[in-house]
This record gives C-alpha cells, structure tokens and sequence, in this order.
C-alpha cells in the first residue's frame, strides 16, 4: 500500500506536468535568466501551482525550487526539492521532452546552507508527453505508472546504452563534453535527451545503463536519486564518491548498479 505522501508527491507532479503539457504548443513568453539558462511563463506558473497545493496540505514544509520565489519558506519538517519544467531548453523550442520533478526530503542542516544534506523519502519525475510517472518512495520501491521498475542488469561496457547531457561545472573543472568522446568508442551508444530528469528515471527503468552530467543542481536529481537506489541503481560522483549534495553544481553519474565502477574507470582512464 502506498504511502500518503508518496501519493501526494505523484499528484502533485502529474497535475503540474498537465499544467504545462497544455501550454507547450503556444507561443511563449521566454526570458534567459543566466547564459542558456532559459525560463518561460509555465516554469514559473507549474512551481507555483506545485508550492500552493503543498502549502494547502503540508504548512511546516519546506522550498528549495529551481525557481527563485522569496515568497516561499526555504525551512521546514521536509523540504520539496521542486523543478517545475526539467528540459526548459526543449520546452521553449515546443519539443516534447520535458519532466516535472519533485523530491522530497528530510533535511539535514550544514554549517553552509548550500551544502545542506537531504534524506529523501519520496519522489516523483512525470513525464507528461508519455504520460509516464516514475515514482518512488523510501524503502518501498520504484515504480512507472504503478508497475516496479528496475535499472537493468547491463554488467558489459561495450552494450552500455548511455544518456549524458552536455554541461561543464567552472567549480570543478569538470565537463561531459570532455569525456564524451572517451566514452563513445568504448560503448553500444550515447543518447542525449535534454532534461536530466527524465534521463534518470530511464535508467531506474532499464532504459540507460547510465546517466552522466556536470553541474546537475538539487532539483534536476532529487527524485531521480531516489528512483535509483529503490530501483537498484547507484549514484557517485565522476572519481565514484558519494555524492555530497551542493546548491551550486554537483558531478552525477547514475547507473545500473552492477558495473557502476567499470564506468568510472572509463571516465577516468
Ligand atoms: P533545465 O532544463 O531545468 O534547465 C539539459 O542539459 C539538462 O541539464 C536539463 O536537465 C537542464 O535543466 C540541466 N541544466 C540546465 N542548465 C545547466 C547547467 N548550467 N549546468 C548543468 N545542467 C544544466
Ligand atoms: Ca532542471
């Protein structure tokens, strides 16, 4: 039986994907607010749709949105981790490959706010142009549209079907372009589909073996690094750390469990 708050995170993300599934086909009001970093009137309209209904149902939560909304409490009992439209770059331009998703989280207080550290007990990625929900909830299990999911049992580098998207992180020094070609002779295939979320969720469904990505923030991989570790998956850093979560960028590779080192050794050779 499904948990209350699980049910609530998927409603929540399902009635929001609708809201901007209706508006993905008109003309539409886009502003850029940092270098390709995109935003349109249906980011801001679906994150604060997602922020009513949790306020309504849930008064001592939390925000932390990929939309800055002052208005909004950044502390509480649990903390939704919300990005309202993963994939803005494919919205603005009417494709249709873009996600909500909503991670939700215990969080644990560092002494830098953004280095806080979340236990995450529910998630939700939702897919509205495949009407697809990718869900999963602490120690339950994973699921699309109610069926359990799993990452698949993929063990050989050279068959690996691999999602990455093309970011650099200035922090770190580090980007997916520079290793992309490392990794493409070595490997089935590279797939890029514009929104981390949903590129996630398709490796906790066996879809990837693995996603990579530079820089992803708290919002683009909540929901998906739940789905993962319920659905079999492992998640580290590009050196195979544990991921320590930071609002200012963080280093993901996503995969199936079974040869999550061979890709790091990949990565690093
Ligand atoms: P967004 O669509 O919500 O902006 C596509 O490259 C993926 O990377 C998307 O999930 C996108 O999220 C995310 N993304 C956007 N800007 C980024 C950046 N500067 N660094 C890393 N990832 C980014
Ligand atoms: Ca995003």
């Amino acid at each position: 039986m499904q948990n209350e708050l699980l049910t609530f995170v998927q409603d929540t993300a399902v009635s929001a994907g609708k809201l901007t599934l209706e508006k993905w086909q008109e003309p539409l009001t886009i502003s850029e607010k940092g270098y390709h970093d995109l935003v349109t009137s249906s980011d801001i309209a679906a994150q604060a749709h997602i922020a009513k209904r949790v306020m309504e149902r849930y008064p001592t939560h939390g925000f932390l949105g990929e939309e800055d909304d002052d208005s909004l409490p950044s502390e509480g009992e649990l903390i939704w981790i919300i990005d309202p439209i993963d994939g803005t770059t494919n919205y603005s331009r009417h494709q249709p490959q873009f996600a909500v998703s909503i991670g939700v989280g215990k969080p644990i207080q560092a002494t830098e706010a953004h280095l806080t550290q979340y236990e995450l007990l529910a998630g939700a990625i939702y897919d509205p142009g495949r009407d697809e929900l990718f869900s999963a909830a602490k120690g339950e299990g994973a699921w699309l549209n109610g069926r359990s999911i799993k990452a698949s049992g993929q063990t050989e580098l050279e068959h690996a079907i691999i999602g990455m998207d093309f970011s650099t992180n200035k922090r770190t020094g580090r980007s997916s372009k520079d290793v992309a070609l490392k990794l493409a002779n070595q490997i089935h295939g590279i797939r890029v589909l514009g929104s981390a979320a949903i590129a996630i969720a398709w490796v906790t469904a066996g879809r990837f073996d693995a996603y990579i990505n530079y820089n992803l923030k708290p919002w683009d991989v909540a929901a998906g690094f739940l789905l993962a570790t319920e659905a079999g998956g492992a998640y580290t850093n590009d050196f195979g750390e544990p991921i320590i979560w930071d609002r200012r960028g963080m280093d993901c590779v996503i995969s199936t469990g079974q040869f999550h080192q061979d890709i790091i050794k990949a990565l690093q050779a």
